[in-house]
This record gives C-alpha cells, sequence and structure tokens, in this order.
C-alpha cells in the first residue's frame, strides 16, 4: 500500500522483493523508516520505527494519538493554502513559528510534503525546511493512508534518534531493516549528510546485532557497499529511479539486499563443534553456499 508521504527512496515499489528477505520475528526495528511503507507492507506483532528527522516522528505521533484532529487540521490547511504563494507563507509559518502546537506542525509537515517540490524533504543549516514549490496540479490528500496507518500505529513505537541509539535497543527475537541513506546518491533528508564514514560505521553495527538478529540491508550496488556488507548475503534487484539526476521516465538503477544472521542460522542447522564453527562459516561465506 501506498504511504502518507512522498519519500524518496521510498521501498513501496520494491515491497515484493523485500518481503522475500524479510524473516518472522516478534518485532521489526527500522532505524531509518523514513515513509514507514516497511512497516505499512509487511504485518509484525510489533514495530520500534526511528528516524534521525524530528517532524517526520512528531507527524507519526500525532497520527497515532490524535488521529481525528490531525485529519481536520491538515484537511484545512490543504484546502485554504492551493496557491504558490499560500505555500510560501505555510512554509514560512512552519519555519518561523517556534511556538507552534506539535499537531499543527504536524499537519503543517504533511502539506509542505505534499505540496513541494517532488516530496524531497531538505533542510539548510539554521534547520529551515527550504524546498521550493511543487507546482501539483492536484496534490494529494492521503486520507485512506492516514487511516490505515493510524491502526497500524498502534502496534509500533515511534522514537526521534540516529541509528547508533536505535540499534542499541535490539533485543532478542527482533528482526532488523535497515534502509540508509543511499552511497553515491541523494543523501539530504536532513541537516546532516550520511558519507562513507557513516555507511561504514553503520555495517560495523550490523555486523555485530547480525551475530544475534537476523539484519537486512538496502543500499545502492556500488564496489563501496559490495565491499563492506562482503559478509552478508548480497542479492540485486533494478529499481525505477525517482529522484536526482537520473530520475525520469524508464531510468532504473541497481541496488542490493544485504542479509545475515544468528550463526545458527547461517550454518542451516548443522552441528559443529565451537572450535570449527568459525571455518565452517568461512567455507559457507566463501563457496556461497546456501542451506535449504
Ligand atoms: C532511504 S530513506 C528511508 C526510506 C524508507 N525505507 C521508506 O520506504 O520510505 C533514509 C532515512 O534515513 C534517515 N536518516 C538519515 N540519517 C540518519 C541517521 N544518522 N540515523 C537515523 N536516521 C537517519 C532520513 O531522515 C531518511 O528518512
Amino acid at each position: 500500500m501506498n504511504t502518507i508521504l512522498k519519500w524518496p527512496g521510498s521501498k513501496v515499489r520494491v515491497m515484493t522483493e523485500l518481503s522475500a528477505h524479510l524473516p518472522a520475528g516478534a518485532r521489526l526495528v527500522e532505524p531509518f523508516a523514513g515513509s514507514c511503507a516497511v512497516m505499512m507492507n509487511t504485518d509484525y506483532p510489533e514495530y520500534l520505527v526511528a528516524d534521525i528527522n524530528p517532524d517526520l516522528i512528531n507527524m507519526y505521533r500525532q497520527i497515532k494519538e490524535h488521529t481525528r484532529p490531525f485529519i481536520v487540521v491538515a484537511m484545512a490547511l490543504f484546502s485554504q493554502n492551493t496557491t504558490e504563494e499560500s505555500y510560501y507563507r505555510v512554509r514560512k509559518e512552519f519555519n518561523e513559528n517556534a511556538s507552534m502546537p506539535l499537531l499543527e506542525r504536524a499537519a503543517h509537515f504533511l502539506y509542505l510534503n505534499r505540496h513541494g517540490y517532488r516530496g524531497v524533504c531538505r533542510y539548510n543549516l539554521k534547520g529551515e525546511f527550504n524546498i521550493p514549490f511543487g507546482h501539483y496540479a492536484k496534490p494529494y490528500y492521503p486520507l485512506y493512508e492516514i487511516e490505515m496507518f493510524a491502526e497500524k500505529a498502534q502496534r509500533a513505537t515511534f522514537i526521534c534518534a540516529g541509528y547508533q541509539e536505535t540499534l542499541g535497543m535490539v533485543k532478542a527475537g527482533d528482526v532488523v531493516y535497515c534502509d540508509p541513506p543511499y552511497h553515491g546518491t541523494f543523501t539530504e533528508y536532513h541537516t546532516g549528510g550520511f558519507n562513507e564514514d557513516d555507511q561504514h560505521s553503520l555495517a560495523c553495527y550490523l555486523m555485530g546485532i547480525s551475530e544475534h538478529n537476523p539484519v537486512i540491508l538496502s543500499n545502492s550496488d556500488t564496489l563501496f557497499t559490495r565491499s563492506i556488507y562482503r559478509a552478508f548475503d548480497i542479492t540485486k534487484i533494478i529499481v525505477a529511479r525517482s529522484v536526482g539526476v537520473a530520475a525520469g521516465k524508464g531510468k532504473c538503477a541497481s541496488e542490493i539486499i544485504a542479509k545475515r544472521g544468528p550463526a545458527n542460522e547461517r550454518l542451516g542447522g548443522i552441528s559443529y563443534s565451537a572450535e570449527s564453527k568459525t571455518r565452517a562459516e568461512r567455507y559457507i561465506e566463501k563457496y556461497n553456499l546456501k542451506h535449504g
């Protein structure tokens, strides 16, 4: 199903491929939640949904806790501000009114997302949302998506956090899915970027977590990502582009889905002595042995 927000890098279009790699578990932990496409298209008993963007998390919390008031306030904003001039007025209010109540701020965020250029979310160094008007003939009001989200959100906890903090909350039985800003592409979801050091440090964290929990990760298919995830099982997929210089009709990019889980799972149920486990793992990785 579609999401409330338009979001660069949304996983809606690759859910069929991605779902095949997501194992069952007690809770799905998503440190880079973005538009919550993965939460909305899976069925885990619980979710820990996190993102570094406070506006995004505030909107999710407001919808979960105050669904009806949110729908009404956001609908009013959409119907009363239909011109380019009014877009910039709403954006100014969002950036300058520090005492705006959280519910209204959440509605403003949705309005800006659905009226701004291609759903891009970018802030300048002062933390101001600076996306230009999107020139949509008829901006879409995602009423159905908000209602569906509010229902599902009752099983979710939303936190505004960097991925390190979220990964520190992973417990036994959790499945971890990570969709960080892609290597070598558009990374401006928030004031801070996501460079190769960040990519590398995330890969190190995930390597540690995968000793105890299944970890699944999406990223662009580059020599760099294949190198930092070389200990993971890698599947390549082809995806249509939606934002960036390569965006446009018929433009595609290749991505990877990297997956690694606890040794017992990787070893496919065969037992090895403690001494030979690591050796066995090396054979499995080197010869890409699969277990059915
Ligand atoms: C590729 S998008 C996720 C898209 C999402 N899977 C979807 O389907 O919409 C990456 C997300 O990571 C968030 N992000 C960027 N840096 C982060 C960090 N250091 N810690 C946590 N989240 C971060 C961004 O705000 C953005 O929402």
